[in-house]
């Protein structure tokens, strides 16, 4: 046997220390983002994703929230459909379906986005979970081809009681939209939800349910394409909380889903057709639960860059174009920046629900970034001057840090994260103690109690700040203390964006 020289043995050590040195480097590094940036972002996510098992309505399956418990069992049982299921709209306990959608679709988007980001945190399931929840809900909610239940519980009874949904006395009552009472809003947007999560189901390897979710996004589509009008005409007493200004948007948003989820070119020409004539593609508009027209433009323009069937289509490319103008809208720097903005540089466009707006434009950019960045495009032109998709993503951090803390009033406007965060949350169920079984004029005593919140409503997003950035922690100041579900969501799809840098895949599908 021959001996092993020493010099290789030197060699050897020296081979063996340095690798390991350039190892506990990289680990190093690797901990460190996760540690940093991108950790307290997976941590605002997996904060945010509560807020959905605060609000679940129903019989719970694993119940997460200890002051939670079954509820509204009976919903829909009068007309003989389970309505049971679905999600509370806000701090109050109306199911609004047009809301609801809404938010089930963007939840969809951000699974079909960022679902590998979710995994990361282990908030994949949970958000698979939460989504089927509320698509449960409008599959029974959709029983006929030309007719859909768009409402459980009234908004002005609901609004007179103050009480627990586990205990919640007051009446149910269903209401409906069909062929008389047409409601393209609310059933275009129902439509864009299930196209939506049947691509994510599709995904996660539940095919008959996903064909399921099709079929009715297929019906309610051209339900709301031959029977129009704004729900909120067919349903006046909605007005007052969800009035909807328009249906085409919807229209647009439903078709680009279900061109999607479908591949079906029926669907391409109909966002290209006449449906698309009154849209003003230069003029940037704000993302929300009522315009649905820049989260239509930023899935086109997704078209424009990945589809071959879509490629080179010049009206396709219009809708990108347009997505680009809603970017130079946000960027700060771009020689066409909104003046909607405080002077911490949050986008502020309304005083009731003021976070809604920037939390769905910085959860745009950064999709729209990454979309540049997976295309190798290099710039983006704001008459003139050239953005990179880190200008996108620079600007998307920056709407999420402000919310998480970095603000003038010092606080994060997530419940459940940070040090400071509010503590008089309008919210029904998180005011009065799980023991208590108020009646629904008893409750009031909670909502006027100086004490703060007994529960605590995790993963709440408030109204937001003032434009002058203070905020008041009070439970009477619905403005800026109620927390929505669409809210939460919009939340869950920005900071699931920014958790991990990956690359968007090319097809939804
Ligand atoms: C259609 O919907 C309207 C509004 O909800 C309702 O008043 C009417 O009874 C419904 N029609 C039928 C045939 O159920
Ligand atoms: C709802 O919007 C319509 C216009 O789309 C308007 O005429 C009506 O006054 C609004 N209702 C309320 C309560 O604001
Ligand atoms: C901030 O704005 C709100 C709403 O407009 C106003 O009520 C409040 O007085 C303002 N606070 C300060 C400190 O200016």
């Amino acid at each position: 046997m021959k001996k092993p020289c020493c010099i290789c043995i030197v060699i050897l050590v020296i081979v063996v220390v340095i690798a390991a040195g350039i190892g506990y480097a990289v680990l190093r590094s690797k901990n460190h983002a996760k540690s940093g940036d991108e950790g307290k972002y997976g941590d605002a996510l997996t904060v945010s994703m509560q807020f959905l098992d605060v609000q679940k309505a129903g019989k719970l399956v694993n119940n997460k929230i200890s002051w939670r418990g079954n509820s509204a069992l009976k919903d829909g049982s009068e007309l003989k459909v389970d309505l049971s299921t679905g999600l509370y709209d806000a701090g109050d306990h109306v199911k609004f379906g047009f809301p609801m959608a809404f938010t089930a679709t963007i939840l969809a988007w951000s699974i079909l986005e960022y679902g590998e980001s979710m995994k990361k945190v282990d908030q994949y399931q949970p958000a698979i979970d939460s989504l089927r929840w509320i698509t449960d809900y409008l599959v029974n909610a959709h029983p006929k081809d030309d007719m859909l239940y768009v409402q459980v519980g009234d908004g002005d009874a609901d609004h007179k009681c103050w009480e627990r949904p586990e205990t919640m006395s007051d009446k149910r009552p269903v209401s409906q939209i069909n062929k008389t009472s047409p409601g393209t809003d609310v059933a275009a947007e129902t439509a864009a939800a299930l196209a939506a999560a049947s691509l994510v189901f599709k995904k996660s390897d539940d095919s008959s349910y996903s064909e399921e979710l099709l079929k009715h996004s297929k019906q309610l589509f051209s339900f709301a394409d031959k029977y129009r009008g704004k729900y909120s005409a067919s349903l006046p007493k909605v007005q007052k909380f969800y009035n909807s200004t328009g249906y085409m948007d919807e229209l647009l948003w439903a078709s680009a889903w279900l061109y999607h989820a479908s591949s079906e070119k029926t669907y391409l020409e109909f966002v290209t057709g006449k449906a698309a004539d009154d849209i003003d593609f230069d003029k940037p508009t704000w993302f929300s639960w009522d315009n649905k027209l820049p989260g239509t433009e930023v899935l086109l323009a997704r078209s424009s860059f990945f589809d071959e069937e879509a490629k080179g289509n010049t009206d396709i490319e219009r809708y990108k174009q347009a997505a680009e103008a809603i970017m130079c809208n946000v960027l700060p720097n771009s020689p066409k920046t909104t003046s909607s903005k405080t002077d911490g540089g949050l986008i502020w466009v309304t005083e009731w629900n003021s976070l809604q707006h920037p939390v769905a434009h910085a959860f745009l950019a950064n999709l729209y970034g990454d979309y540049m960045k997976k295309s190798n495009t290099k710039t983006l032109d704001c008459d003139g001057e050239k953005f990179s998709y880190d200008d996108l993503r620079d600007f998307a951090k920056s709407q999420a840090d402000y919310v998480l803390g970095e603000n003038p009033a010092k606080m994060s406007y997530l419940v459940g994260y940070g040090d400071k965060f509010p503590q008089f949350v309008h919210h029904r169920g998180a005011s009065i103690p799980a023991d208590d079984k108020p009646s629904c004029n008893e409750g009031f005593r909670w909502l006027e109690s100086d004490d703060p919140n007994p529960n605590e409503a995790t993963g709440a997003l408030v109204g937001g700040p003032y434009l002058n950035e203070t905020y008041v922690d009070a439970r009477s100041n619905v403005k800026q203390g109620e927390p929505t579900t669409y809210s939460c969501a919009l939340a869950i799809a920005l900071f699931s964006s920014l958790t991990t840098s990956i690359d968007v895949d090319k097809s939804l599908s």
